[in-house]
């Protein structure tokens, strides 16, 4: 891939991406296309390897003229699409944008993908459309439920997981109907560098830091996925250079830890760092709060056809991965703080996390 359009590329994953893929390619060149959302931000941008093939361009995934024009003057042989509204609690508050960005979003790209590279037929190289999806499409499992693979139902449970669906099976029928070389990954949840503090992770890293409250949803025993970023845009790397076009493949960190047991880890890092702290024992800090609405109880991720077919691994488990993600934001306080004075989020943290979330359940 030589010319790769990165949708939402000044979000966490996203810069992750970007930053990886230059690594990577020396050869390749990057337009990322982002509208800069309250979820993206420059400072995600800074200091990228060999940043002259970094094009950033502010604008809308919805601006289907606008992505025909960067397809054609960058001669783009790869769309990765990131861009989205990826808050679940957010998605529960105001769904409407996630049905905006999310489903009508990708159609755009796909229509402006369609034209230029089927219709135009302007691109003469191998051409892919990437699609990063989630895991969450396949709603909840029960403790002894297999893990989902690529065959499992979609059942999603919330306003982002249902439009996370839609646009996968957008993506599915452009491949069946168009003949459009698509692939689609579905991944668990990630962390690490650059994630915006409303997740759960870098929230409570950032609490923690500062002596404020820990919030668990309800019991605190839903489990997830864990996987760290690096392995997220590894895996869609490989997709891109080894995956079968029409095909999709499940991502995941292979580990599922209970709510309570990340916030405990960060903790415990935390007060090992900082055992002089007047907040260690952090976990103190713990409080159960009102759980989320439809809440998935528990999610866990079959990789063993990303494994078998693309030979990939993810490289780092949960306790080396926590370590370089808390790490990674002491050493980086200049941009948590540059993120957390920014009004709007203010607002959003007092607004969902001190006043409502915050009350002890
Ligand atoms: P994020 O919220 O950090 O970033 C999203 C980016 O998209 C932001 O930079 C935002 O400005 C941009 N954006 C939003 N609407 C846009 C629009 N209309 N046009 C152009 N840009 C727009 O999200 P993330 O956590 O980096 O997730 C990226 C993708 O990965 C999403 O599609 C998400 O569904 C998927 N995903 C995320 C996770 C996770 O754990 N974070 C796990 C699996 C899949
Ligand atoms: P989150 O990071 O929002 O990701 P997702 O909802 O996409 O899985 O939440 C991860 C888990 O942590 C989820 O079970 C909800 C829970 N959670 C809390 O207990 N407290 C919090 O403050 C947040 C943000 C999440």
């Amino acid at each position: 891939m030589k010319s790769i359009l990165v949708t939402g590329g000044a979000g966490f994953i996203g810069s992750n991406f970007v930053r990886y893929a230059l690594e990577r390619e020396p050869d390749c060149v990057v337009v990322n296309l982002d509208a800069m959302t309250y979820a993206g931000h420059p400072e995600n941008l800074v200091d990228l390897p060999d940043s002259d093939r970094h094009i950033f361009v502010e604008g809308d995934i919805l601006d289907q003229n606008l992505v025909e024009k960067l397809l054609r003057e960058n001669n783009i042989d790869a769309i990765v699409h990131f861009a989205a509204e990826s808050h679940v609690d957010r998605s529960i508050l105001g769904p409407a944008q996630f049905i905006q960005t999310n489903i009508m979003g990708t159609f755009s790209l796909l229509e402006a993908a369609r034209k230029v590279w089927l219709e135009e037929g302007s691109q003469t190289a191998p051409v892919r459309f990437h699609h990063v999806s989630t895991d969450e499409v396949f709603g909840t499992l029960g403790p002894e439920d297999p893990a989902f693979n690529e065959n499992t139902r979609y059942a999603p449970n919330s306003p982002y997981s249902a439009s996370k669906a839609s646009s996968d099976h957008l993506v599915r029928a452009y491949y069946h109907t168009y003949g459009l070389p698509v692939t689609i990954s579905n991944c668990s949840n990630n962390y690490g560098p650059y994630q915006f503090p409303e997740k759960l992770i870098p929230l409570i890293i950032m609490n923690a830091l500062q002596g404020r409250p820990l919030p668990i949803y309800g019991d605190g025993k839903q489990i997830r996925d864990w996987l760290y970023v690096e392995d997220h845009c590894e895996a869609i790397y490989e997709i891109l250079e080894k995956g079968e076009t029409g095909e999709t493949y499940n991502i995941g960190g292979n580990n599922q830890p209970t709510n309570l047991e990340i916030v405990t880890q960060i903790c415990t890092i935390l007060d090992e760092i900082f055992p002089d702290s007047p907040y260690t024992p952090r976990k103190d800090l713990m409080r159960f709060v009102k759980d989320r609405p439809g809440h998935d109880r528990r999610y866990a991720m079959d990789i063993s056809r990303i494994q078998r077919e693309l030979s990939w691994e993810p490289k780092e488990n949960l306790e080396s991965g926590l370590r370089k993600t808390v790490n990674w934001y002491l050493s980086h306080m200049g941009w948590l703080e540059s993120i957390v004075q920014d009004e709007a989020f203010e607002k959003w943290i007092r607004a969902n996390y001190s006043d409502q979330k915050g009350r002890e359940a």
